[in-house]
């Protein structure tokens, strides 16, 4: 380890910390870095193919021979069924195969069975005639009624609904009674949040086709192929090297694609038994009935604070559903965000006969910022403080506490009292802001390989996999700003697992993970080019540079990248790197806020957000146009979580009524507001690039923001998402 000195920070507060970095690594970039590509805004390298249709995503993949998988689901929220018949199936036109894939159904679109034939239709037709024998059982889709002693056990036999309690460490129920007690302001509320489902505009889907020599190769929509091979593996009981995923680009996960999905295995058992390749795509309605789901809420928060704006208490009682697994708690903010000298917090998952829950952007934070950051505009309120000060007398953060600065700037909150109203006295503004918190750090163990050729071309391979978020172009800027090319000058390979090991993309992790190797990769493997070339330029290999497309001595001489690379022994060097441990930088999480104006219209209910500011850090912004993609798309999915979106299950049947996007709406062009985003600039010395995660946060405080703004626009709460037309106008008492 080489002890390094950086300056870290943000401007107008840097001071100079010392870090351990690893030896063989180049020296961490901090503040005080001028780097030529990293911080540009620079187009996506697959963008063209992208708009083009030339990309290749799962669907579009076509092989010699491959068949069309359907899967029967389960048309109850609870039954068994006594025998599935195939045989009737199997004798149909076109069809190769057919398996059996689960008895029990405990959902309604649980899996059953599945079918693979030549085309679309005859698998279609083919679901239809496999005869299931079903014995039909009791279920309980409503939260509140499987909570109920004498509920349909939905695991069966003693097994409770409800799991979980108390949580550790966390106060006594008599100390907050006690600190409530003692409060100048208190309140009380209870808040409610549906099952929202992730709605990726691109399906799961796989593709399988089974090898000559016994091996597996898969083409799947995925967060993470290397999950998607062990998951395979295991499964078939395979050296995990036996199985390949390929993955080149997707249209949304949003960690509902972090797991190896069933339809994975069902495509490749289909594809064995048919000996020819499978592709399974779900559809539409698969989606929103197996797809996975954000879990609801029932959220009773108790908040106290003293006159001085300090909070003394925050009690948080909850819980919620994922269906028939899958935790609802959704504490984090409460319990990190604010110091308050008493907390506690009590929750349980209750288990209901719905699709099990997965991870879904910023897990528990979204549900849990809209109930603290209500309840704090409410304390304010009470309080006779404004929202931003008092929030800041209870935050030690500050990075949140100067981007609360910036936002309120941008957003005009010192003129909130006095909104414009174009609507007369139909119309009524309002301007709300919350705070955002999330970690987006990164992990050690990537790996990133780069090999320069002697013709000079560059090429950096790393098995991780782009999931929309511009990981590609990411990747290739990195490997530039070492070499001093141009982004398009580096051929990236990503997303199939015969490339150098990377994590699943999720938690805000790939971009805070993958760059400090490749740049450590890119940065051993110049070495050699200078090693190669030194000679040349007379000179040492250690008073080198690349930059400007050559190769550059200290004394001034220069030669171009490609007769420098022709120097190179053989046909290429190559090097590869892994990720180290983070180091004890500046600051572990990121921080960020956002204000939101909307404009209700007393008459209709109808909520129209106009503007979103956006102010977020991640650490070093490798491409602010892509910074900001992730942001505008985090706000967009937020206001559709905040207004539109809700999953509606029939208590008698225990179906999903909507499952489609005409009856489960999500936000579309008329609902987006003009978003203004500002990228605060960080320094975090955490790793040689000092690069944060930026995919999870922008979601993060949006309802809350909205939410807010509601409130002050009509002096009433909505304590209930999604804050729908009849709700305000109930609110209103115009019911
Ligand atoms: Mo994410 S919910 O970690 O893909």
């Amino acid at each position: 380890m080489a002890k390094r000195t950086l300056r870290v920070g943000y401007p107008g507060n840097y001071r100079e910390i010392e870090v351990d970095s690893p030896d063989a690594e180049p020296a961490p970039w901090d503040a005080d870095s001028k780097l030529a590509v990293v911080g540009k805004r620079s187009p996506r390298l697959e963008g063209a193919d992208k708009v083009t249709g030339k990309a290749k995503y799962t669907a579009d993949v076509k092989l010699q021979g491959m068949l069309v998988a359907r899967v029967l689901r389960s048309p109850y929220a609870r039954a068994t069924a006594r025998s599935i018949g195939l045989a009737k199936a199997l004798k149909m036109p076109g069809v190769k195969a057919a398996i059996e894939v689960e008895k029990e159904a405990r959902y309604h679109g649980q899996a059953i069975a599945a079918v693979a034939a030549e085309t679309e239709a005859q698998a279609e037709d083919a679901v239809a005639a496999i005869e299931v024998d079903w014995a039909v059982g009791e279920h309980v889709v409503d939260v509140e009624a499987a909570r109920k002693p004498n509920a349909p056990r939905v695991h069966g036999g003693k097994n409770p609904n409800e799991r979980g309690g108390e949580a550790q460490n966390t106060a006594t129920e008599e100390a907050c009674v006690t600190a409530l007690k003692k409060s100048h302001a208190t309140v009380d509320i209870t808040f409610t949040t549906p099952v929202v489902t992730h709605s990726c505009l691109e399906s799961h889907g796989s593709v399988a086709r089974w090898e000559s020599d016994g091996s597996l190769t898969v083409w799947d929509s995925t967060q993470s192929i290397f999950g998607v091979r062990d998951g395979l593996a295991r499964g078939f009981q395979l050296p995990a090297e036996k199985v390949r995923v390929v993955k080149e680009h997707m249209g949304g996960g949003f960690g509902s694609k972090l797991g190896m999905g069933q339809h994975s295995m069902i495509a490749a058992r289909l594809a064995r038994e048919a000996k020819a390749p499978v592709k399974l795509m779900l559809t539409r309605k698969e989606e929103h009935l197996a797809g996975g789901n954000r879990p609801s809420s029932v959220q009773r928060v108790r908040a106290g604070a003293d006159k001085d704006g300090k909070l003394t208490c925050l009690w948080l009682q909850s819980h919620g559903t994922g269906g028939i697994n899958g935790g609802a708690n959704c504490a984090g903010p409460l319990m990190s965000l604010y110091n308050c000298p008493v907390r506690r917090l009590w929750h349980a998952d209750v288990i209901t006969n719905a699709s099990p829950a997965a991870a879904f952007r910023a897990p528990g934070h979204v549900q849990g910022m809209f109930a603290l950051e209500s309840t704090m505009d409410e304390l304010a309120g009470k309080l006779g403080l404004d929202p931003i000060e008092f929030r800041k007398r209870n935050d030690q953060n500050e990075m949140r506490q100067a981007e609360y600065g910036e936002g309120a700037k941008m957003a005009g909150w010192e003129a909130r009292a006095h909104l414009p109203n174009s609507g007369g006295r139909h119309k009524a503004r309002g301007l709300g802001v919350s705070a955002s918190i999330w970690g987006g750090g990164g992990a050690p163990g990537a790996q990133a390989r780069c090999v320069i050729s002697r013709d000079g071309a560059v090429e950096i391979q790393c098995g991780t996999q782009d999931i929309g978020t511009g990981t590609r172009t990411i990747i290739a800027m990195i490997a530039a700003e070492e070499l001093g090319l141009k982004p398009e000058q580096v051929l990236v390979k990503l997303g199939d697992t015969t490339l150098p090991f990377s994590h699943g993309s999720g938690g805000s992790m790939t971009a805070p993970s993958v760059t400090p190797a490749v740049r450590a990769a890119t940065a051993a493997a110049r070495g050699r080019v200078f090693e190669a070339c030194a000679k040349s330029l007379k000179a040492d290999a250690d008073n080198l540079t690349a930059k400007g497309g050559n190769v550059v001595a200290k004394g001034g001489a220069s030669i171009p990248w490609a007769e420098a690379c022709s120097k190179i022994a053989g046909a290429n060097v190559s090097e590869q790197a892994t990720r180290a441990q983070n180091f004890r930088g500046y600051k572990d999480g990121t921080a960020g806020c956002q204000f939101a104006e909307v404009e209700v219209d007393l008459e209709t209910g109808h909520v129209q957000v106009l503007r979103v500011v956006a102010v977020h850090d991640c650490g070093r912004v490798v491409n602010p146009l892509l910074a900001e993609s992730q942001i505008n798309g985090g706000i967009i999915q937020g206001l559709s979580y905040a207004l539109l979106e809700q999953r509606i299950l029939d208590d008698a049947t225990g179906r999903m009524m909507n499952a489609n996007f005409s009856d489960y709406r999500i936000a579309g062009p008329k609902e987006i507001p003009e978003i203004s985003v500002v990228l605060f600039d960080v320094s975090n010395g955490r790793t040689n690039t000092g690069v944060m995660g930026i995919g999870e946060p922008p979601i993060v405080p949006t309802p809350a923001a909205i939410a807010n703004a509601v409130a002050h626009a009509i002096g009433k709460r909505i304590t209930d998402l999604p804050i729908t037309p009849d709700k305000i106008l109930a609110a209103l008492g115009k019911k």
